[in-house]
């Protein structure tokens, strides 16, 4: 007899990156000349300072034993020097700070500590999937929340039934957003903690975009905003800001007690990040103003060409103020999933259709800013060809 699988195996949406490299290797091996703005992950080196850090901690034997949840206290300490400089709030490292296998991991195991079978998860659609992976591996009652231009891209919980926010246990939010670029006004995220506080909803803040921001726009940490400790925590990552995104390293700050109960899932899921990664991330946060300034430079330089590109082609979509994505609406009846298929078999160029991330998404697809300005304006002017064709 076949050993069964979980339902919950089943109920996981199909993930909108799995299929694309392996026909981006058939493409490539037939000769295609692919761009690939598909993945926010970048073809950048990491910074000087993480190889040197990482090289000597190897060095280290101590740093090659488990390094459990504790993890290396100078990065718990890193991370809570960044956040005061930064932010202006003080965590103590100890007890309100825990370091992460990359943020994804611990986003996706916080339903574990938040539900119990049947609770409600609202996930927003589009988002990130390990929102819905995470709500589901917890057989938490997964709703969706559309993500549509008609709320700026925002999720409002005061448009939710107060039945259905009585039965929510916790709430994914991410802004500046992947994918649609929507970043949070301080009144929405104060009218957001509010009904957080009122139902005991937990806030999963996921925040690794807070420092890819352009024109002057600064993006908050939920801490900001009064009474937040009460109900979130703030997920960040090394991944985009520091061009890490394989190292996989991030961290999760918050009140103790928010923490402790995710600490104590992931003592039986993980032992934490490699202890010499965390030396590096340390020696990174200790320079992060000075190692953004040229990732954002060099986001802001490929997104104006973007914006440009995407006009020239025949695109209405907006300038984005923060992250790596331009969401471009296509029009009416066109599929998102024809449009991004066409992309990649006729021009050879990778891009996300809305469809993936969801039904809600239908009518965008989803570019990354993650080409040099000369291909990133090719393969836009290729695009451009299949939307005057579609
Ligand atoms: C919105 C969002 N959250 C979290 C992550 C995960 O980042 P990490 O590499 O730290 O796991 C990503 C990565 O693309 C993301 O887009």
């Amino acid at each position: 007899m076949k050993p069964r699988i979980a339902d919950r195996v089943g109920q996981l949406p199909g993930y909108p990156l799995a299929k694309i490299p392996q026909r981006k290797r058939e493409l490539l091996a037939q000769g295609v000349d692919v761009i690939d703005l598909g993945a926010g992950d970048d073809n950048i080196a990491p910074p000087e300072i993480a190889v040197r850090a990482l090289t000597e901690a190897l060095r280290d034997p101590a740093m090659s034993r488990y390094g459990f949840q504790l993890g290396l206290p100078a990065f718990r300490q890193a991370v809570a020097r960044y956040h005061q400089r930064r932010f202006g709030q003080t965590f103590e490292p100890l007890t309100e700070v825990l370091p992460l296998l990359g943020s994804k991991e611990g986003i996706a195991h916080l339903a574990l500590a938040a539900c119990n079978a049947g609770d409600v998860a609202i996930v927003p659609e589009p988002g990130y999937q390990c929102y819905i992976g995470g709500a589901i591996g917890a057989l938490a009652q997964v709703h969706l929340y559309p993500l549509t231009p008609r709320t700026d891209f925002r999720l409002e919980l005061g448009e939710l039934p107060a039945d259905l926010l009585r039965r929510t246990r916790i709430v994914f939010l991410n802004y500046p957003n992947n994918p649609t670029a929507a970043i949070a006004p301080r009144e929405y995220l104060e009218r957001t903690v509010a009904i957080c506080r009122e139902f005991g909803i937990l806030l999963a803040y996921d925040n690794p975009y807070v420092e890819i921001t352009y024109d002057g726009y600064r993006a908050p940490s939920i801490f900001e905003v009064e009474g937040a400790r009460e109900v979130a925590l703030e997920f960040h990552s090394l991944s985009k800001s520091f061009t890490l995104t394989g190292w996989r390293l991030g961290w999760v700050v918050g009140s103790a007690d928010l923490i402790a109960p995710l600490m104590m899932v992931k003592n039986y899921y993980d032992t934490g990040p490699f202890l010499a990664i965390q030396a590096a991330g340390a020696a990174v946060l200790n320079h992060a103003e000075e190692l953004v300034q040229p990732v954002v430079a060099r986001y802001l330089a490929r997104r104006d060409v973007a914006v440009r590109a995407l006009g020239k082609a025949g695109f209405t979509a907006p300038v984005p103020k923060g992250t790596l994505y331009h969401w471009i609406p296509l029009p009416k009846g066109v599929k998102s999933a024809d449009f991004a298929t066409a992309a990649m078999e006729e021009e050879g160029v990778i891009v996300l259709p809305g469809s993936a991330f969801g039904a809600a998404a239908e009518g965008f697809f989803r570019i990354a800013l993650t080409a040099p300005e000369p291909r990133l304006e090719e393969a836009i002017g290729r695009l451009g060809k299949v939307f005057a064709r579609s």
